[in-house]
């Protein structure tokens, strides 16, 4: 197995490790010295659809066709407003705007809920990941990220999960615009949010007339067996924020919004260049389609509970697993010690896996993954973990 020791033109931001992938086919990817690795990363939860995916491949190539990557939002095109249009039919929303990453969904969201409300204070949670920009890092409960970079946005809050009271002191009628949460934790460890914790934030908002923002970019879009993750626990948002997998691996985030929230804003209130332009939302379009479709949702279920059962089973045999919980095709196994280096041992064996902080071994393999697949996955999990 072959690995880049430095590549010291690339900004030293990411602690890149392991072999230089060159193909993918399927669920694996490939190196450069022919070596295949099984991969339950997907691009941290993006490419849902796998490697070499007939679905993008025509897609894009169709996209193509039209001559158009790209063509200002001062116009009108086709594939934006019919991906708009798909994605209100399918959800509670009546109106998207697209952008082109998780981190500019929530900016672009907590402006929404600035201007909707007349309010400025936001209300977020511990375990919370919204992104690495002034503002959704400042939603983000992770200090060694934060640190560096402060001051950030003034006036955001971040409560306990759970704690009730914390919650109703910290939404406050006369100054919180938003409350954002993920209704399934990724980066803070895979943690499903309790539905009836949902339910009392919608109450809150309601009742103190504040935005509620479900943070989906890692959660939605079939991660948990249905299209958004909101629909399982009944609880329906204001905004919700998506990315990820959102056009099959090429960049570009959305908020959803109801017209009420919508209401508020004029031509000049919010741009993005690249935003919702044809190569991206044609293939967005597609990967929709194919997610929401009730045998695919119903084979996500399916091998979400077969993946859940056999990773209880191997927690109940690994004395170092403390807890193993998820939903659909997203799932954690917290260990008593660090999980770093559990995952050089799997990628050493050829199965990719993720960190969701120090503890949590995080699995969230592309949604077309198979049974046998996921079965060859556990075996080496459980390899590593003995
Ligand atoms: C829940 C959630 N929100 C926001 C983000 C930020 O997305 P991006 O990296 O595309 O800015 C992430 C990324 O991991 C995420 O998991």
């Amino acid at each position: 197995m072959s690995a880049i020791a430095s590549a010291p033109a690339l900004l030293g931001v990411y602690a890149r490790v392991g072999p230089q992938f060159v193909a993918g086919d399927g669920v694996e990817l490939i190196a450069d010295d022919g070596t295949r690795y099984l991969d339950f990363v997907a691009g941290i939860a993006v490419n849902a659809l796998g490697y070499d995916s007939r679905v993008i491949r025509t897609a894009i190539a169709g996209a193509l066709d039209s001559g158009l990557v790209h063509v200002s939002n001062l116009y009108r095109t086709e594939p934006a407003e019919r991906l708009a249009e798909e994605l209100v039919a399918r959800s509670f929303a009546d109106q998207v705007f697209f952008c082109n990453s998780g981190a500019e969904a929530n900016e672009a969201a907590f402006k929404f809920a600035r201007k909707w409300t007349g309010k400025t204070e936001i209300v977020a949670f511990s375990g919370s990941f919204h992104g690495r920009l002034f503002a959704s890092l400042a939603a983000t409960d992770r200090p060694d990220y934060r640190k560096p970079f402060e001051p950030l946005l003034a006036g955001v809050h971040i409560v306990p999960l759970g704690d009730r009271a914390a919650a109703e002191r910290a939404i406050a009628p006369e100054k919180t615009a938003a409350v954002i949460i993920e209704p399934v934790q990724g980066e803070g460890g895979v943690r499903p949010v309790p539905a009836d914790w949902l339910a009392l934030l919608r109450a809150l908002c309601d009742e103190r007339r504040v935005a509620l923002i479900f943070d989906e970019v890692q959660c939605g879009l079939g991660r948990t067996g249905s299209l958004f993750a909101y629909e399982q626990a009944g609880v329906v948002p204001d905004l919700l924020t998506l990315a990820k997998p959102l056009a099959g691996g090429l960049p570009m985030g959305a908020v959803l919004l109801t017209d009420r929230a919508a209401g508020a804003l004029a031509p000049g209130d919010h741009a993005t260049t690249f935003g919702g332009g044809p190569l991206v939302a044609s293939v967005a379009l597609a990967v929709l389609r194919t997610i929401d479709d009730s045998d695919f949702l119903f084979a996500v279920r399916s091998k979400g509970h077969w993946l859940g059962r056999r990773l209880a089973a191997l927690g109940a045999r690994c004395r170092r697993v403390t807890d193993v919980r998820g939903l659909g095709l997203m799932w954690g196994i917290e260990l008593a010690e660090p999980a770093a280096p559990f995952v050089t041992a799997a990628r050493e064996r050829g199965l990719l896996v993720a960190t969701a902080g120090p503890n949590v071994l995080r699995l969230v393999p592309p949604l077309v993954i198979s049974t046998q697949e996921l079965e060859r996955g556990v075996g080496i999990l459980e390899e590593v973990l003995a």
